[in-house]
């Protein structure tokens, strides 16, 4: 593919190479992910690792099939099931939100950013990324893995929590209109097994060709963090 194909570079490689996670659809399949999976995972892959969260993204989903068997959940059962993956507001929030779209949305999640954004303990990431991935909206998704390969990639020193602007508008214009799920979670593998935080595996990269970082002594300095405080 030609170099300016980012996009394109990453589907292909993503198509031979993603990552079967429990709450993913494979890539070409034609199937579509419901987006109460979706959110769920999401949701619980905000501050936890995914070999964290597979184990409970699967007992919910077994015991609470579809959102509207959430909302209807004892609040001591899910925070119960709960136990042990951390930051209870986000089970809090989950239920708030399940009761949320069978109250006022007819039991539908919103298709868009801005109606997902609404929601109980929906934020940025979360609207985003449901958007993206379950309804193929061309929303712009960032999280701790797309941050490292965009700021490698398009040499972006500017430190965190600022560089994130940058960060969107640099990913903005390679969204592809047909496949904006996959591209955001193609990025998402490639910072968990390529573009890591140390040692990255640049041989390997299907967007290496053109990374401004490859090479360069200091590429694990980047993203760079945020300034400590002076004491
Ligand atoms: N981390 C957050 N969301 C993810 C997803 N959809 N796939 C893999 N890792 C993730």
């Amino acid at each position: 593919a030609a170099c300016g194909d980012f996009a394109g570079r990453l589907l292909d490689w993503y198509d031979r190479s993603a990552r079967a996670l429990p709450w993913r659809v494979p890539p070409g399949s034609g199937r579509v992910p419901d987006p109460y999976r979706v959110w769920m995972a999401e949701v619980m892959l905000q501050q936890t690792t995914v070999a964290a969260v597979a184990g409970y993204y699967e007992r919910f989903t077994a015991r609470w099939p579809t959102v509207a068997d959430l909302a209807a959940a004892d609040d001591a059962d899910v925070m119960a099931a709960w136990a042990g993956l951390g930051y209870y507001a986000r089970a809090r929030n989950l239920l708030a939100c399940a009761r949320a779209i069978v109250r006022d949305h007819g039991g539908g999640f919103p298709d868009s950013e801005a109606g997902l954004r609404s929601l109980p303990g929906v934020g940025d990431y979360t609207a985003a990324a449901v958007a993206a991935i379950a309804f193929g909206r061309p929303a712009v998704v960032v999280d701790a893995n797309i941050e490292r390969v965009i700021a490698r990639h398009r040499l972006i020193e500017t430190p965190l929590p600022a560089a994130k602007r940058a960060f969107k508008a640099e990913l903005a214009p390679l969204v592809p209109a047909d496949r904006p799920g996959d591209f955001a979670q193609a990025l998402m593998d490639l910072g968990a097994g390529v573009c890591t935080p140390r040692a990255p595996a640049c041989d390997r990269c299907p967007v290496g060709a053109d990374c401004r970082a490859r090479g360069r002594a200091d590429i694990e300095r980047l993203p760079v963090k945020p300034a400590k405080k002076a004491k």
